[in-house]
């Protein structure tokens, strides 16, 4: 039994029951044919290796690897929810009384990756998944690299410039040898998306974007979500700063910062549900 939850430009990602098990899982497939290029197939391999050094239960758990005559495959634990970016696009405010809850373990799943010596390098609410009980899930380690330790950090080497413009950090735009920090500044880049709707920066073009990027300040996020509470603005900003030595350090800074105050002044309601918005209209209809 299996269904298809998403084409992607590359992979395809499915629901599978293997027969005779009752557990599914997902699988991340590329078809034979002319998608299946040696670059795609290692790319899976290779988040195979990453996913499988990781153990964090907020990292989508990674099984087996495969390629064959039917194309090359990874499966996963299935998580069957929206990504963040879909729920994003649902609105903003539906999530914010439980933002806390949903960053805590989007940050530790992204600390725990760092402490297994990986930078994810696409950090961005697609690659979360997050469940109405505010379990999360990391994906997409595709384009995750080692951070370089010792003689390695001196050097600053050179690495493929690859990830999201929105979210990118300017070391990474520049093309270098990036560590923690870079996925922290696209943790800024997301918490100030999931605060706002919008992310620090757009641009009509990609070259604008990058530029911005790497020389433009983002407007303050108290003027487009004045709820925002004056420390935790200034957290998510010291997050995008240009320099990674002005940034935490890491994520477990992030969290306990967060932890010891709160991300709005006024608690944010929950949503109204569907029978409680038609109770609503009805009796402001009842005073027109
Ligand atoms: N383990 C999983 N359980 C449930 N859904 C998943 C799982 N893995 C991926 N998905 C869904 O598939 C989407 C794409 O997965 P992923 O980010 O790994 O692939 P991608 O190559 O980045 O795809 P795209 O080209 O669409 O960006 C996710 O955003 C999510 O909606
Ligand atoms: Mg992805």
């Amino acid at each position: 039994m299996f269904h298809l939850i998403r084409v992607g430009a590359t992979y395809e990602i499915w629901a599978v029951q293997p027969l005779g098990e009752n557990v599914s899982y997902a699988m991340k497939w590329l078809p034979p044919g002319e998608k299946h290029t040696r670059q795609a197939a290692n790319d899976l391999k290779h988040e195979y290796t990453v996913g499988k050094s990781l153990t964090h239960d907020s990292c989508i758990k990674t099984y087996e690897y495969g390629t064959g005559k039917d194309g090359t495959y990874l499966t996963m634990e299935l998580f069957k929810t929206p990504n963040l970016k879909q729920q994003i696009t649902e609105g903003v405010e539906r999530l914010h009384f439980r933002l806390e809850e949903i960053l805590q373990g989007a940050a530790l799943a992204l600390e725990h990756m760092h402490k297994q010596g990986w930078t994810h390098r696409d950090v961005k609410p697609d690659n979360y998944l997050v469940s109405e009980e505010n379990e999360v899930r990391l994906i997409d380690f595709t384009i995750a690299r080692k951070i370089p330790k010792g003689i390695g950090k001196l050097f600053g080497g050179k690495a493929p410039v690859q990830g999201t413009y929105s979210y990118m950090s300017p070391e990474q735009i520049r093309g270098k040898e990036v560590d923690a920090r870079a996925d922290i500044y696209s943790f800024g880049c997301m918490i100030y998306e999931l605060m706002t709707g919008k992310v620090p920066f757009t641009a009509t073009s990609s070259t604008e974007l990058l530029n911005k990027h790497l020389k433009a300040r983002p407007p303050e996020l108290s003027m487009l979500q004045p709820n925002v509470r004056p420390e935790f603005g200034k957290l998510v900003h010291r997050m995008l700063a240009k320099d990674p030595n002005d940034r935490p350090d890491s994520l477990m800074e992030f969290y306990r910062e967060m932890r010891a105050g709160r991300c709005f002044h006024i608690k944010p309601k929950p949503p109204l549900t569907e029978e409680e918005e038609a109770a609503k209209r009805a009796e402001e209809d009842g005073l027109e």
